[in-house]
């Protein structure tokens, strides 16, 4: 197994996790390649990934030149076989098992390096799942990155009875030296820790909307004052996704059972209208019509 430092990294998926970690890996030096299936896509995810640049520097956190330098090591393909040459490869397409294990199975097949370290930034599906889709389980690892992703610090490290001692020595040594992120471990449980103890919160509040408990409004201020969180649960749900939010509480409730996993029917009616949040510009709160590639 090398110790070669992680320099050359694959991003599988454009949306808002694939572009955030684009966007951290380029910001910490690294040579990335991100992959999207089609030109609207990589057009998107390009202009996802520019504009939260911009608000870098906006907010002074960049000089123009960081920008530019970090603009400059972001390549785009829509052809999977370009990443046959990394040396970390993190997939953060949608939440769906059958869509990432025929990508663990395409990634395996593609990446030809055997130390290269294949990361899934899932929050609920089996690692092990990904893994057994590939004939080198051993470098199959998650790596679970938090929304908005050059904000938050953590990353979950998420292993399985499978994954080489060297690989997760080399993926946590790559969040936490390359781009700085403060790492935990967890169990190859659904949800891991984060959203094992969050799910069951937003689901809680959707449900006190569902009730007429309170107002989307009183909840969310009701958390923010009264608790210091630094938004409420619904407009936090509309920031992760209510499709995403759903797609994770069904893998929970698939997994654990337990009713408090279970997706409420406001929410599912939510995700039938498309009401999915801030990326389509309505959820819980309506916000400016946004425009693909934009904040
Ligand atoms: N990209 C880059 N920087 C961003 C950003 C983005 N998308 N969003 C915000 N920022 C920066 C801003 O530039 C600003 O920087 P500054 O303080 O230097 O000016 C800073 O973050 C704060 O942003 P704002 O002042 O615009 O807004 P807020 O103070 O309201 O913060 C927030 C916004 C960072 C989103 C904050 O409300 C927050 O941390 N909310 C909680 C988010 C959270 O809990 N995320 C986890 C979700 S769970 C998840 O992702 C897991 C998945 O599996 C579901």
């Amino acid at each position: 197994m090398t110790s070669q430092k992680i320099c050359r990294v694959g991003v599988v998926g454009a949306g808002q996790m694939g572009a955030g970690i684009a966007e951290v890996c380029a910001r910490a030096q690294a040579d990335v390649i991100v992959y999207e299936p089609t030109r609207d896509l990589v057009a998107a995810g390009r202009g996802r990934i520019l504009s939260s640049l911009d608000r870098g520097v906006s907010s002074g956190k960049l000089t123009e030149r960081e920008r530019e330098q970090a603009a400059d090591r972001l390549r785009f393909t829509s052809d999977l076989e370009d990443l046959a040459d990394r040396q970390l490869v993190c997939e953060a397409v949608v939440e769906d098992e059958a869509v990432k294990t025929a990508i663990f199975t395409e990634l395996d097949r593609v990446v030809v390096d055997p130390d290269a370290v294949l990361a899934s930034n899932t929050s609920s599906i089996a690692i092990m799942k990904l893994a057994t889709a590939t004939r080198n389980p051993g470098r199959v690892i998650g790596l679970h990155f938090f929304n908005p992703v050059p904000v938050l610090p953590l990353v979950e490290l998420v292993t399985t009875l499978m994954t080489a001692p060297e690989v997760t020595a080399r993926a946590e040594s790559f969040a936490h030296d390359v781009l700085g992120k403060q790492v935990i471990r967890s169990a190859d449980r659904s949800g891991f820790v984060v959203n094992a103890l969050l799910v069951p919160y937003l689901l809680s509040a959707i449900r006190m909307v569902e009730s007429a408990f309170s107002t989307v409004e009183d909840i969310d201020k009701a958390m923010v004052l009264g608790c210091a969180h630094p938004m409420g649960p619904l407009k936090l749900a509309d920031l992760v996704g209510l499709d995403t939010v759903k797609a994770i509480a069904d893998k929970m409730y698939e997994e654990f059972g337990e009713p408090l996993y279970s997706p409420p029917p406001l929410l599912l009616s939510m995700v039938e209208a498309g009401r999915v949040g801030k990326k389509v510009g309505h959820g819980f709160y309506d916000y400016d019509r946004l425009l693909v590639g934009k904040k």
